[in-house]
């Protein structure tokens, strides 16, 4: 059987990066009867980030309910919040006993972070850098292999992670005996790169996201603002250059999609353009939405919910890391 897990980083508002990315793929795959699936909020993730700890308080009850009105089931998924399962972070000290700092130094945000450090001509390569940042990809191997996890759906930027966890994983096993199963990234076709307000990747990060359920005023300004180019209504599109068109491309049919191309080959106008993939996406998510407000007015619910969650979780973890403690030689005496 199949296992399928991913988290969301609880840094901010649920965005539509995350539902195309994440929740819409998590959603479908748990309702496959031939699949066990986990999902969680990544909130010591987010310590990574940032320090404002309401926002994280805040985030992790928005990026709940927003699971929960996607649909997600929670007697079908296990779906908790990371640090309800301590069983995480005592693995994450022994996969980090486990892991070469070479590896490490080889990862992406780590590099951006000091090649930023660099450009800015400063002395120490290493400044603002904190080992959060340097070993996060150790929590997250440690998120993945907890649950004998084979199929990890994620955005293009976690490929190298999920990397990680299996070279990781593979040295524990080398040294250790087969104890985790290697897991596997999956990025969806159209889910690899959703560009955000400014054509860059939609991320926190870059302050570009669409947040998944502004209302509805707030989605149509936003998707007005989206970056375009000064070409007028009437003159052909590349839609393989337009942010609108990658959305759109992100909600649609492939049919629908096929159908916008010929749109753009016959030069529809941004104006227009912005219209309809308001009027779609809105469409989309109008239910949804509902549903969503409900939720954030009862926090109580998503606790225990996520609580609920995390007793399932910790029921495969718990036995799990027992067995883990005992192959490295954490053992009682007699
Ligand atoms: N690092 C991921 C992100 O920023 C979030 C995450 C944390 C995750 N742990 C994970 C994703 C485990 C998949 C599996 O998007």
């Amino acid at each position: 059987m199949e296992t399928v897990l991913t988290g969301i980083t609880t840094t901010g508002a649920p965005h539509i990066g995350n539902y195309v990315g994440a929740i819409r793929p998590g959603v479908a795959a748990s309702a496959d009867p031939g699949t066990r699936s986990f999902f969680f909020l990544a909130d010591y993730h987010s310590l990574v980030k940032g320090r404002d700890p309401d926002r994280m308080a805040r985030s992790t009850l928005e990026i709940a309910a927003a699971w929960l009105a996607c649909g997600l089931d929670p007697q079908k998924a296990v779906f908790y919040r990371q640090s309800d399962v301590p069983e995480i972070m005592e693995l994450t000290w022994i996969l980090t006993c486990m892991t070469a700092k070479g590896l490490m130094n080889r990862a992406h945000a780590y590099k951006a972070a000091v090649a930023d450090n660099e450009a800015a001509g400063d002395r120490d390569p290493d400044k603002g850098i904190t080992m959060g940042l340097f070993s996060y990809p150790i929590l997250m191997a440690a998120d993945i292999l907890m649950f004998r996890t084979s199929k990890v759906p994620v955005g293009a930027d976690q490929i190298q992670h999920v990397e990680m966890a299996r070279d990781i994983a593979a040295r524990f096993n080398h040294h250790y005996g087969e104890t985790f199963v290697m897991p596997e990234a999956v990025v969806g076709e159209t889910s690899a790169v959703l560009p955000g307000l400014d054509g860059r990747k939609m991320s926190k990060s870059y302050d570009n996201t669409i947040p998944l359920f502004a209302p509805e005023k707030r989605l149509r300004k936003l998707i007005m603002k989206i970056k375009t180019n000064s070409q007028e209504p009437g003159e052909p599109k590349d839609p393989d250059q337009s942010t609108l068109f990658s959305i759109y491309r992100a909600f649609a049919t492939p049919e629908e999609t096929a159908e916008m191309r010929e749109r753009y080959a016959a030069g529809i106008g941004w104006g227009e353009m912005k219209q309809a993939l308001f009027e779609y996406v809105n469409g989309q998510l109008a239910d949804a939405r509902g549903e969503y407000e409900r939720l954030i007015a009862s926090p109580d619910h998503v606790e225990r919910t996520l609580r609920a969650g995390a007793q399932r979780a910790r029921e495969v973890s718990r036995p799990f890391l027992a067995e883990i403690r005992h192959a490295v030689g954490v053992r009682p005496l007699g």
